[in-house]
């Protein structure tokens, strides 16, 4: 059922979690995030579609895919998030719930990080939770959806 599907979107250096600079982003991989979204999500009755890339355009992509295949979007766009006004259109042309997460505290970083242009397409934002951020993008889904 297309309504049951989630769509995890990760963006450029994502893939590198663990070892990319543990002091910011720990050392969960992205594999193990990937896991418990899917672990969590399928406790909820929904099913997960995981994409990883360092392109702009694969992503747009994957998100142009899920806008008759999924229910809801959790993107943590990597350093996309401040420069990509392409992903926020997208996000904005499927018209689905979306979650934007990222790991670290991004208010509480460099100013150039303070900026998101897909914050004003999301349904909800979490920043600073760490892995922990992608299950409740998780939980707030399955209460929408
Ligand atoms: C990030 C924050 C971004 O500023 C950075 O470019 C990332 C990861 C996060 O999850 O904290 O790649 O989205």
């Amino acid at each position: 059922m297309t309504e049951r599907r989630l769509l995890l979107v990760n963006g450029p250096n994502l893939n590198l979690l663990g070892t990319r600079e543990p002091e910011i982003y720990g050392s969960t991989t992205l594999a193990q995030i990937e896991q418990a979204v899917t672990d969590l999500a399928e406790q909820h009755g929904l099913a997960v579609d995981a994409v990883q890339s360092n392109h702009e355009g694969v992503l747009i992509d994957a998100i142009h895919a899920a806008r008759n295949a999924c229910a809801g979007i959790i993107i943590n766009p990597g350093a996309f998030t401040h420069t990509s006004v392409a992903i926020a259109d997208a996000l904005a042309a499927v018209e689905l719930t979306v979650v934007e997460v990222h790991l670290s505290n991004i208010h509480k970083r460099e100013q150039f990080r303070h900026h998101s242009y897909v914050s004003p397409v999301a349904d909800m934002v979490v920043a600073g939770a760490g892995p922990l951020g992608y299950e409740l993008a998780v939980r707030f889904l399955a209460s929408r959806l």
